[in-house]
């Protein structure tokens, strides 16, 4: 089972990240290999992705990945590697040449089984990468993993393409397969817009298609990390 861990602020919440990913940084380096982390995009990881880069890392030893794209140009407001590189580009710019993005130059499908043959040939058999960070998005998707989609019930493929009722852009996203194999998966519900999806997250009635994120409370390697302003118990 997936611990919930509450932090009165986010910077807080920022701190305690950074310090369990150092973990799995020097376990990483303990084993001679490289340290592999995928980010997600949206607002909830932008804390956490500029503490990150501030750190002092052998970059060189570095994998950063996404767990999902929007399918627009990666020079689109709307893209998560804009958003990444921007963060990349003030705090660290030599590790530029560690984040591995999703090509969003190419067909999706085909966009989506490069990315997989990429993740394939990095990561031996059996194993994930040693962090995933994702957020909660309102519908309680993770990636993009929404409700009622396919791609729940995946168990083969690692990358999908996502397209559908509701979801525009269109996506391309890291399935529960690739996720779970995560060593390490981090779930951040940051802000008060949250409450809605955080009492879905952790409510008996809803299963995991109509709230994507639970699949990960059941995970033992999930750390849900959440402001006390998401809990729907806190203080107005
Ligand atoms: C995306 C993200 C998505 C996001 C959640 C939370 O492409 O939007 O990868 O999964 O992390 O929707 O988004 P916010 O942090 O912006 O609320």
């Amino acid at each position: 089972m997936g611990k919930l861990i509450c932090f009165e602020e986010e910077a807080d919440l920022v701190e305690y990240a950074v310090k369990r990913i150092r973990q799995h940084i020097q376990e990483a380096m303990n084993e001679h290999r490289p340290f592999m982390i995928a980010f997600c995009g949206g607002r909830s990881p932008k804390g956490l992705l500029r503490a990150f880069f501030s750190l002092r890392l052998p970059w060189r030893d570095v994998i950063i990945l996404q767990t999902d794209e929007r399918y627009v140009p990666p020079n689109d407001k709307l893209s998560n590697q804009r958003m990444v590189r921007s963060i990349i580009e003030t705090h660290a710019p030599e590790a530029l040449e560690s984040f591995l993005p999703m090509d969003t130059g190419l067909e999706m499908e085909e966009a989506a089984q490069r990315y997989e043959k990429l993740l394939r040939g990095l990561l031996p058999e059996g194993k994930g990468p040693d962090v995933v960070v994702l957020g909660l998005g309102d519908d309680c998707h993770v990636a993009s993993l929404f409700p009622g989609f396919h791609h729940l019930k995946e168990d083969n493929r690692w990358v999908l393409p996502v397209e559908g009722p509701g979801v525009e852009p269109p996506r391309i996203t890291l399935t529960p397969e690739f996720i779970r194999s995560g060593r390490y998966i981090l779930l951040l519900v940051i802000g008060r817009q949250k409450r809605s999806a955080y009492s879905r997250l952790v409510s008996q009635s809803a299963d995991v298609m109509d709230c994507p994120g639970k699949f990960l409370l059941h995970l033992p390697q999930t750390e849900v990390l959440l402001t006390a302003d998401a809990c729907s118990d806190s203080k107005e």
